[in-house]
Parts: structure tokens; C-alpha cells; sequence
């Protein structure tokens, strides 16, 4: 009987669930957006300073997987947009960085800059390269993952207070950082324990990589 209830339940649930929309993308997931156009020429694809500019400085791009550890937020928002600058060390700003690194002034809102300082981080922790395109995976997720993982991919969707299921927590990078990309495909197509359904049939292998590197930008 309980189980009657539960699937009628289930089935009425994924029947209206219409996809809700991120009110904010993630802020990883925005901040790559913003990265992979303004940055990317020098910083390089994966923010390790070799971008296709960054042979013809005189100056190497810094590699951002090691340099933005060690910056506080107010320093890197500094550094990016270029004012106040000369207060970072109290010094000069010449002390801290050249003139090779564009000032970017108020080409970015105050989210915006939030976001790329989110990839920036993002990109120093990951430690897998992002392999399907993360715009696919956003909209994939919205329609067949979030009624469980959550619209923040935490594991509060609606489904796992009514089912008592326990997803995993996507946003959290201990969790999902030991997981290969091709573990997380496996699961997405295979499934995993009893409540994480199989996709095969209804996602691609490019789909399920889509949702990889989605799932990846989820972490903060
Ligand atoms: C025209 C090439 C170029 C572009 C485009 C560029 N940078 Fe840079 N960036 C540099 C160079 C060169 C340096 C190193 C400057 C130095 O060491 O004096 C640098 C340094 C930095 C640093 C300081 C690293 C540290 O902590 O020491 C940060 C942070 C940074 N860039 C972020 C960004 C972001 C975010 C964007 C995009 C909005 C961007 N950069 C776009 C060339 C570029
Ligand atoms: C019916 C609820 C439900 C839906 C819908 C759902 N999941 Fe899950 N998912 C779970 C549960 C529960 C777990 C934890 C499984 C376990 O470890 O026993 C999980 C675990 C996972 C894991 C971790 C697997 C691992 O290797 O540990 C990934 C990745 C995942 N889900 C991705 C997705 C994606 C992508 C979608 C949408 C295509 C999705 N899930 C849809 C319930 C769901």
C-alpha cells in the first residue's frame, strides 16, 4: 500500500515536473562563460598560462591553477579589474603584477566578477578536465536530474524528501573530486543502487559527458 502510494506519487511528481529554471546559473558555471571569453587567449584553457596569446608576451600569463590559492577575493577583484590596484601590498602595484595583464575596469557587475573568482578557484581544485559542454548538461539536468539532486544539485530535490532517497551532494568537490569522469558517466548511464536510475536509452554517452562537466561546475 505504501509503495502504491509512493510510486502514484512518483509518477504525478515527474508528470508535473515541468523544468524549474536556475534562477542564477552556478557561479562556477556562469564565471566559465565569462573566462572562456576574456581569459582564456592568455590564461589558457585550463588556467594554466598557455592560452595561444601567451607566446607572443613578453610576460607569461600567470598559471592560475597555483598563483589564485593564495589571493583573498577583495585581492583578486583588485587584480582584475585593476583598481586600487596600488593597495594590495601597500606598495606600488608594479611590486605585484605588470601592465600584460588588461585592467579590466567595470567591463564586469560585482556577480560577474564573484563568478570568474568562482572558476578561478574552480579551476585550481578540479582535478579532471571538463569533457562535454556544460550548456548541454545545464538544461539535461534542469529536465532529469534536479527533481531529486536539487536545484543547487545538493541532494534537496523535491523527490528525496517524498522518497526518503539520499543523492549524493554535487556541490561538495570532496564528493564528487575522487570520481573520475568516466565513473560519473558509468553511473548516469548505468545507475546507481537503488533510487539513481539508468539513463541509457534516454541520454547519449555525449549527453551523460554534457552532464559531467556540469555536475563538476556544481561544486563550490
Ligand atoms: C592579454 C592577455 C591577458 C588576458 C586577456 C588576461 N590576462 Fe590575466 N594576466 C596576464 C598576464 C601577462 C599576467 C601576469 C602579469 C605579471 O606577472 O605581471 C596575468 C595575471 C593575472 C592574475 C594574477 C595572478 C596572480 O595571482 O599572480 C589574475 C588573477 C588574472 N591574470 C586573471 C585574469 C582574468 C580573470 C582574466 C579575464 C577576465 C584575465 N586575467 C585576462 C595576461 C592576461
Ligand atoms: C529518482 C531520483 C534521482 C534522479 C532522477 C537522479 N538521481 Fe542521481 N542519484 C540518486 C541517488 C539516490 C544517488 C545515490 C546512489 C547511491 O550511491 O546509492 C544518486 C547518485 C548519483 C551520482 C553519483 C554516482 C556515484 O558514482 O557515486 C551521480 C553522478 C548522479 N546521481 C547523477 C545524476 C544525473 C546526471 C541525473 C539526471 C540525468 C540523476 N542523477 C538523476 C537519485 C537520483
Amino acid at each position: 500500500m505504501k509503495n502504491t502510494i509512493h510510486t502514484l506519487l512518483l509518477l504525478s511528481i515527474l508528470a508535473m515536473s515541468a523544468p524549474q529554471i536556475f534562477a542564477n546559473p552556478p557561479p562556477a558555471y556562469e564565471g566559465r562563460r565569462l573566462y572562456v571569453s576574456y581569459c582564456q587567449l592568455c590564461h589558457g584553457t585550463d588556467g594554466k598560462g598557455d592560452g595561444p596569446l601567451a607566446k607572443a608576451m613578453q610576460i607569461s600569463p600567470a598559471d592560475l591553477t597555483t598563483t589564485v590559492r593564495s589571493r583573498s577575493d577583495t585581492i583578486l577583484t583588485k587584480i582584475i579589474t585593476g583598481k586600487g590596484r596600488q593597495t594590495i601590498t601597500g606598495r606600488d602595484r608594479h611590486n605585484l603584477l605588470s601592465d600584460a595583464m588588461p585592467e579590466w575596469k567595470d567591463v564586469f557587475s560585482e556577480p560577474q566578477l564573484k563568478s570568474l573568482i568562482a572558476y578561478l578557484r574552480f579551476m585550481g581544485i578540479t582535478k579532471h578536465s571538463l569533457m562535454g559542454d556544460p550548456k548541454v548538461g545545464m538544461q539535461l539536468y534542469q529536465q532529469y536530474c534536479q527533481v531529486c539532486h536539487g536545484v543547487e544539485g545538493d541532494g534537496d530535490g523535491i523527490m528525496t524528501n517524498l522518497m526518503g532517497v539520499t543523492p549524493m551532494d554535487h556541490t561538495n568537490p570532496n564528493v564528487t573530486n575522487p570520481l573520475t569522469n568516466s565513473d560519473i558517466v558509468k553511473s548516469i548511464l548505468d545507475g546507481k543502487g537503488r533510487f539513481m536510475p539508468a539513463w541509457r536509452g534516454i541520454l547519449s554517452q555525449s549527453d551523460a559527458e554534457a552532464l559531467v562537466s556540469y555536475i563538476r561546475l556544481l561544486s563550490h
